[in-house]
């Protein structure tokens, strides 16, 4: 008898890292051929590329070469190209990860066709719905089959928005599962040496999130706040394409002062070493945040809410906003020593992929 075959969608960088671990479970199993779907959102080879090689996952058999554009061109291309790809090869199911348009719209061409979605990290909410992401939480989370939740929390949003119990399980973190696969391979990373930078001793700083970096005056003042700890502590910073193209757009120098390192995004390993030696992260990306949890680094969340609860309330994140004056204030903390410690956060443990597969194959066998 064939296998049944699953989709596994990727689209963006932060989905790279969760497929990671679900297409090695899948591959040690057996029970499904796992086929990537690769809609292209992010398509530079330091956004993409470099993780396919990095993490070992498998070439995609499907690329629908998306790019990008605003919500609602990318939603609709993404949209229109998978739809054909499900017509001409039904399978089992498909599985999403994370929140990103890519997520969103391929859930939403399989349940239009009665395809079978199983979406890992459901149950996320920030409650903001000017974030793009909350909305394809809500809409991913509205149309999928099966629920698998990464953060305690989630369980109790699914359940208020009337997701039947049954189809919603507990399964902890896929990231970490890769996370600490590759620990090891990123203790062996020379990143601090090639940038001249020593373990403990200067902040990594992330900015991506459209309210971060789309308005100048909140942009200048983020800047502002990173150019003070550059006075004393180094502040290395991987630029994202998008925050890239504002600065340059309102005309911000590059790099924006001294003692900041602006840098290519890193590789994952690389990023890895660079959160776990950091005196403390900087950060509006809601997977730094729950890395920076795991490796117990002071995490000063560049936002005023969050969709992931337990890196704060059990990690070692808090959320600063983008207030430049608690920035600062924050990072004083840090300096003297007054940070929190984290605690284990259930089941973030490296087998939270395992316990997808046991889940998919309750359903989809
Ligand atoms: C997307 C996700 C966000 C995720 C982030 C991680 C959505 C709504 N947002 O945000 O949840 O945390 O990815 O990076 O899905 N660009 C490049 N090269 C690339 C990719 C993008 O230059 O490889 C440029 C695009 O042209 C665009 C900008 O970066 O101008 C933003 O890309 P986009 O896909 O819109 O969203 P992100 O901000 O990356």
């Amino acid at each position: 008898m064939a296998i049944p075959v699953l989709h596994g969608v990727v689209g963006t960088r932060p989905n790279m890292m969760k497929m990671a671990s679900l297409a090695r479970a899948l591959a040690e199993d057996g029970t499904f051929e796992l086929r990537l779907v690769h809609t292209g959102q992010h398509y530079d080879e330091r956004m993409s590329g470099v993780f396919f090689d990095e993490l070992g996952l498998p070439e995609p058999a499907h690329r629908l070469g998306s790019g990008s554009g605003s919500q609602g061109a990318q939603t609709a291309r993404i949209l229109t190209a998978y739809e054909e790809v499900l017509l001409a090869e039904r399978p089992r199911g498909v599985v999403v990860v994370g929140d990103v348009t890519s997520t969103m719209a391929c859930a939403l061409a399989a349940a239009k066709l009665g395809v079978s979605v199983a979406h890992v990290e459901a149950g996320l909410r920030s409650g903001d719905r000017a974030m793009p992401e909350e909305i394809n939480r809500v809409v991913t989370d509205a149309l999928a089959d099966l629920l698998l939740v990464s953060d305690p929390d989630g369980l109790g949003h699914l359940a208020r928005e009337g997701r039947p119990r049954e189809a919603v399980r507990y399964v902890g973190n896929v990231m970490v599962d890769t996370l600490l696969r590759e620990l090891p391979a990123a203790r062996d990373s020379n990143l601090l040496a090639r940038l001249g930078l020593a373990p403990g001793h200067y902040a990594y700083l992330t900015l991506h999130r459209p309210s971060n970096v789309d308005d100048p005056a909140v942009l200048r003042g983020l800047l502002g706040a990173a150019a003070e700890i550059a006075r004393e502590t180094p502040v290395l910073f991987a630029v994202h394409p998008r925050t890239r193209a504002r600065m340059a757009q309102v005309g911000l120098p590059d790099p924006p002062a001294a003692g900041i390192l602006a840098v290519e995004p890193l590789g994952y390993r690389d990023s890895l070493r660079a959160i776990q030696c950091a005196r403390a992260v900087l950060t509006d990306s809601g997977g730094i945040q729950e890395e920076s949890s795991v490796l117990r680094v002071p995490c000063l969340t560049l936002r005023w809410n969050t969709e992931r609860p337990v890196t704060v309330e059990l990690g070692s994140s808090e959320l600063v906003g983008n207030d430049p004056e608690r920035i600062r204030a924050a990072w004083r903390r840090v300096c003297d020593g007054r940070w929190k410690q984290a605690a284990d956060i259930p089941l973030w443990d490296g087998h939270a992929a395992e316990r997808v597969v046991r889940c998919l194959r309750e359903v989809w066998q």
